[in-house]
């Protein structure tokens, strides 16, 4: 696979870049320009090589299905022109914006670049065709571009026209195609937590969130890597109900009872699960706080791992070699749910020598929050693509196209 540093003589040449611009928004403006900012090297290296850089992300969803009305909603709250100020600021130049998605316009635009330009495109999913890698939007795009860079890790597990199509052609065609900076330091950290080493272990996951159904390939992939796995967040609940525990009210997947009830045998020992929780009688506007064992009254829900739980993790998470996390321990949100959460920050910023993975989604927005960004040895951009990265062994369609 080519990197970005071995792509020669782009003076002058179309280079389309696709960048994962999927930031969270807020009041129609950025509210975390980290995804912006993850992409500076590749977009300012193209640059100074003199490169006409054409930039192609998607901004939330479009669902193309959904009533004409519904549709132009979602566009509209999902404009990538939104982008733009923050892109220019952080750049500190002018960024072009075309409003068009495909055709003469938008040919026009990428036309009107001179060199060490830049142009940031409308969201790819205004395209009906984007999401179903459709061949004919993947050539107009391609034609326009004399190479490609795949800079977008969070978007690399989705085989996309912008992710697959337009490099698949390229390649066809002889032209380059390479993966940008980013990409290539996702996929060596992330790496490192798939073909794991002698001296990584032991190799502790933490996983979290909401749904087992979510994490099944993941918890199996990860059984085959990992020494122990922490399990906490609402889907702890499901595994307890599965050992016969009451979870009152807690998040329980019934169609998972019998898969967790497998995994846990076959897992002999190595799934560690919380022995106390923090519970309200409701999740919003709950009047009663407690902390239980592992039964989980009537009428109460799980809302954080308890003390005694953040203890034991802690313990794990001390004697490890290398960890990867994804997934919060509770309702961090809110600060009464957010201790489990930080706790396991805790943990992993007081181990020395430890290669520590933070696999993006809500765990990287509460580690931002709480601070514990620089304790990670990796913080991962895309939430999904990692897990996928460690579900596949190392595979993902938007990087796979570009060997
Ligand atoms: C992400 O935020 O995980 C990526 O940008 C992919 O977005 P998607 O799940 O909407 O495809």
């Amino acid at each position: 696979m080519l990197t970005v540093d071995q792509l020669k003589g782009l003076k002058g040449k179309v280079v389309i870049v696709r960048v994962d611009f999927n930031v969270p928004l807020k009041d129609g403006k950025v509210r975390d320009d980290n995804r912006v900012r993850a992409a500076l090297p590749t977009i300012q290296k193209l640059l100074s090589e003199g490169a006409r850089v054409v930039l192609l992300s998607h901004l939330g969803k479009v669902k193309h299905k959904e009533a004409p009305e519904v549709v132009a909603e979602q566009k509209a709250k999902n404009n990538m022109e939104i982008v733009v100020p923050t892109l220019a600021g952080l750049l500190n130049k002018e960024v072009a914006f075309s409003k068009a998605t495909r055709g003469p316009e938008f040919e026009a635009a990428v036309k009107a670049l001179k060199d060490g330009e830049v142009l940031l495109v409308q969201n790819t999913r205004y395209e009906k065709g984007e999401e179903k890698n459709d061949p004919e939007l993947s050539k107009d795009w391609a034609k326009v571009a004399d190479a490609y860079v795949m800079d977008a890790f969070g978007s690399a597990h989705r085989a996309h026209a912008s992710t697959y199509g337009i490099p698949e052609i390229l390649k066809a065609e002889g032209k380059p195609v390479a993966c940008g900076y980013l990409v290539e330091k996702e996929i060596s950290n992330l790496m490192r937590c798939v073909d794991v080493k002698k001296e990584d272990r032991p190799y502790v996951a933490i996983l979290g969130g909401l749904k087992v159904s979510d994490k099944i390939k993941v918890i199996d992939s990860l059984l085959k890597k990992c020494d122990k796995i922490l399990i906490g967040g609402a889907m702890a609940y499901t595994f307890k109900k599965a050992l016969g525990f009451e979870t009152g009210t807690s998040p329980v997947e019934l169609d998972q009872l019998d898969y967790a009830r497998k995994c846990l045998e076959e897992a002999k020992g190595k799934i560690v699960l919380p022995v106390d929780s923090v519970v309200t009688d409701a999740f919003e506007g709950w009047t009663k706080k407690e902390v239980v064992k592992d039964n989980v009254p009537e009428g109460y829900q799980g809302m954080d791992i308890g003390p005694a739980t953040e203890k034991l993790f802690a313990e794990e998470i001390s004697k490890a070699k290398m960890v990867f996390w994804n997934g919060p321990m509770g309702v961090f949100e809110q600060k009464d749910f957010a201790s489990g959460t930080i706790s396991i920050c805790k943990a992993v910023a007081s181990l020395k020598g430890c290669f520590s993975v933070c696999g993006g989604g809500d765990s990287a927005a509460a580690i931002k929050e709480f601070g514990y960004k620089e304790s990670f040895s990796h913080v991962s951009t895309g939430g999904g693509a990692s897990l996928e990265m460690i579900e596949n062994d190392g595979h993902l369609p938007g990087v796979d196209i570009l060997k």
